[in-house]
């Protein structure tokens, strides 16, 4: 998979993607990421890539140009199989969305700031339109890094088994079991005896039980 990711603050990314699981999927090649800054599209020479909104009102807009011109010139490159703009007003992230996505072999991924970006970029070129849930950042690159994180773990081979997707929450509307380690007491707290009788086809019954009575009392919404 080839991510673009077209942004004004790059630099937002390199701690989540410099750290563990997503760290290894770039050096595994089992992703790779690259970063556009929309500032080096600008088309003046101070580097301006923001302005009035028109009408008249608070905040500025991005421009069409810079982002234009780098849209393009990236199309021109490969084709996308989703051209993605982060904002509010988009559809809600969940785990069908992030499996669809894994599919896929390019993404470009468009960070807004701001008070977001000149209509005509949705209108024109955004295939999709993501939001992370509903409160407001300070813009999209903290939910270009979910979208990133969720959709790369699902490529094959970045995960080990231990950590396989296949047992996740949500993965089939259920919250996951509860999980215990050594040691089998600590403090007069003990781990279910079910756990350690070495029962698989039970513990496996247990783990289902389990799995349903979280989801009911947490997330009844997830059952209908
Ligand atoms: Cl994608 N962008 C911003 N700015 N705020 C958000 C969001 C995205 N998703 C939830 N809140």
């Amino acid at each position: 998979m080839r991510i673009d990711i077209l942004t004004l603050f790059p630099d937002m990314f390199q701690g989540p993607l410099s750290e563990s699981i997503l760290k290894r999927a770039i050096e595994k090649g089992a992703v790779e990421i690259f970063f556009h800054n929309i500032r080096d599209y600008a088309n003046n020479k101070h580097n301006r890539v923001d302005d009035y909104v028109f009408g008249g009102g608070a905040g500025m807009v991005m421009q069409i140009e810079p982002i234009a011109t780098l849209i393009e010139k990236l199309q021109a490159e490969r084709t996308y199989n989703e051209v993605i703009y982060m904002t509010p007003d988009g559809e809600r992230l969940a785990q069908r969305l992030v499996n669809t996505l894994s599919l896929a072999g390019n993404l470009m991924i468009l960070c807004g700031h701001y008070k977001g970006i000149d209509q005509r970029i949705r209108d024109h070129f955004i295939t999709l339109e993501i939001s992370i849930g509903d409160y407001v950042l300070t813009g999209g690159e903290l939910a270009a890094a979910v979208v990133v994180d969720s959709v790369v773990r699902l490529i094959p081979g970045v995960l080990s088994d231990e950590t396989s997707a296949l047992t996740d929450s949500f993965q089939d509307n259920l919250l996951s079991p509860p999980v215990y380690t050594r040691p089998a007491e600590f403090r007069g707290w003990k781990v279910p005896d079910i756990l350690l009788s070495g029962h698989d086809a039970k513990i496996d019954q247990w783990r289902e039980e389990q799995a349903f009575k979280r989801t009911k009392r947490l997330r009844p919404d997830l059952l209908e």
